[in-house]
């Protein structure tokens, strides 16, 4: 009997927490191997967004569920963004701010709402030959079949700095939000963030952009050659 091939591209998971520079490696990464790239937290975040201009209880796990999967607004992958579309209006800048990180982190404890985001999460896969997913679960949960799977971290005061320099906002202020979506993120009982089984893991807290890019490529292009 003839097997079915189903249409599913190579994966990279890249996860890691708050402002540990996934975002700007794993793009980095992907314009050097040619691969697609989705940030998963934009998933959250444009929910998170849309959810606090519709004025949604943040709490109510089922409507928000249904509130993902409705048009009010949508996900596009483009090179270089995971733009956010709140009716028809782009928000992809609107929803990088550390308020809607909370909101975020808040709501993707619920098991609901995480459930009703996975399909579309993975369904970027099925559109590439090869994509680079970076988020708190992408090697655990969403692509627990990826090829390579990487962990990156940093200090808490690194990240801090490296979020408020980002966005123009005060360090303490910065480093207090943080911690509090870093607790979060990791002690709820869905999916919370942990080092994938077999992740290289890199803490970048004493390396430049560019040696923490070339030493995830370099591991990445080693693992590929493998398969
Ligand atoms: O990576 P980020 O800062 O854009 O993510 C925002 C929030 O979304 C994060 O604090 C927790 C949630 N998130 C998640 O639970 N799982 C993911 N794969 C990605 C993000």
């Amino acid at each position: 009997m003839m097997e079915l091939e189903l249409d599913m591209g190579r994966v990279i998971t890249i996860d890691g927490p708050a402002a540990s520079g996934k975002t700007s490696v794993s793009r980095e990464l992907a314009r050097r191997l040619g691969w697609n790239w989705v940030s998963t937290g934009a998933f959250y975040r444009g929910l998170a967004y849309t959810a606090y201009r519709l004025k949604y209880d943040l709490q109510d796990e089922e409507k928000l569920a249904q509130l993902s999967m409705s048009n009010k607004w949508r996900i596009e992958m483009t090179e270089s963004k995971t733009r956010v579309l709140f009716a028809d209006e782009d928000v992809t800048d609107d929803i990088a701010t550390e308020e809607v990180g909370s909101v975020a982190s808040q709501i993707s404890r619920l098991p609901k709402v995480r459930d009703s985001l996975l399909g579309g999460q993975r369904d970027c896969r099925a559109r590439t030959e090869g994509l680079i997913a970076e988020g708190r679960d992408c090697g655990t949960i969403v692509f627990p079949d990826a090829e390579v799977k990487i962990y990156l971290t940093a200090r808490s005061e690194d990240r801090a700095a490296r979020r408020a320099k980002e966005l123009g906002t005060s360090e303490s202020e910065t480093i207090a939000a943080q911690q509090i979506r870093d607790k979060q993120d990791s002690s709820r009982k869905a999916a919370p963030l942990t080092i994938p089984e077999k992740a290289f893991v890199v803490d970048s807290s004493k390396l430049s952009f560019d040696e923490v890019v070339s030493k995830v490529e370099v591991f990445v292009r080693k693992e590929l050659k493998k398969n």
